[in-house]
């Protein structure tokens, strides 16, 4: 299964959002039991989150599921009504590090095995930075197991420092957002899977988002999740490779493999070593 790079939230109460997300060409649609869920809506939407998965054909985006916040007591529930339909990853919201996917892990080892289904089967992907303490745990996630992605959040993050904002008046993330921004993507590199950048809540600036993806991309972000579906093919096309990086990618293996002794080489006048061999190499998709 490849690693989505446009997952698009859908509220898990709407029957409308629900059809419509499909036709969107997102990779995966997040099916959401939390915040876009009012309380008293959170049973039909468990079963309608369910009732979606075991229906989809195989041509439908990948169906993920974001379960309530382990403070809620609500979670073990949401995951007892979707497993059985199988879904292909968990999004945890406000994960407090990677002690979060431990626990998750057996809940989920439990459900699967009750459900007849493969031990493990279903990834996992934590809303990685919306507790202020859990900033502090970005670095240990490697090895957690079901990890397929990291991702991370403002909004909660921001209510939990009292801030009055998260954006500076020009449009951009404040320090404490930057910061989280970047940590996420060196934990989720230093744990060995993609990166994907949060939601963008101003929906009708495409500008703005067009230019914060690009922005994403350019710093290593593998992909990012959408909440409106006019979001979706800015994000896929932003987080593919353009023809001119994959020319420079075919450039720079065809000369290495040229010299495979050579430590450095020249493409297009500039230097070239053994890590822009590796970033070439992840262009073309070679690993
Ligand atoms: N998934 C699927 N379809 C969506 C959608 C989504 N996330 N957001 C909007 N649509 C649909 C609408 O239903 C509408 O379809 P219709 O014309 O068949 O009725 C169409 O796309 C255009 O929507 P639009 O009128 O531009 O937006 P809206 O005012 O109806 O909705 C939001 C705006 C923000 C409420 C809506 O985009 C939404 O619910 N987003 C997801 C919110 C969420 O999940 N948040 C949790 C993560 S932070
Ligand atoms: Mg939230």
């Amino acid at each position: 299964m490849t690693a989505p790079r446009a997952f698009l939230f859908v509220p898990a109460d709407s029957e409308r959002k629900l059809a419509k997300g499909a036709e969107t060409g997102a990779d995966a649609l997040i099916l959401d039991l939390e915040d876009s869920v009012g309380a008293d809506r959170k049973p039909i939407a468990r079963d309608m989150a369910a009732a979606w998965l075991a229906a989809r054909a195989g041509s439908a985006p990948q169906g993920w599921v974001r379960v309530n916040a382990f403070d809620t007591g609500l979670t073990m529930g949401d995951l007892a009504a979707v497993v059985r339909a199988r879904p292909d990853g968990i999004v945890l919201p406000k994960c407090t590090g990677p002690a979060d996917l431990r626990t998750l892990d057996a809940a989920l080892s439990a459900l699967e095995a009750r459900e007849g289904l493969a031990d493990r089967g279903i990834r996992v992907m934590p809303i990685a930075t919306e507790t202020p303490a859990a900033l502090f745990t970005l670095g240990g996630y490697a090895g957690s197991p079901r990890l397929a992605a990291m991702t991370w959040g403002g909004e909660d993050l921001a209510a939990g420092v009292a801030a009055k904002a998260n954006r500076r008046d020009d449009g951009s993330w404040d320090e404490l957002y930057r910061l989280a921004r970047s940590l996420t993507l060196a934990g989720a590199a230093a744990a060995g899977v993609p990166a994907i950048d949060t939601i963008y809540a101003d929906f009708r600036n495409e500008a703005g988002f067009a230019a914060e993806c690009a922005d994403a991309r350019r710093m290593g972000y593998a992909g990012r999740m959408a909440i409106h579906p006019a979001q979706v093919p800015v994000i896929l096309s932003t987080f593919s490779p353009t023809a001119a990086e994959r020319a420079w990618a075919d450039a720079v293996v065809a000369g290495f493999a040229a010299s495979p002794a050579a430590g450095v080489i020249s493409i297009e006048g500039r230097m070239v070593d053994r890590p822009h061999l590796v970033q070439a190499r992840r262009i073309l998709g070679l690993g």
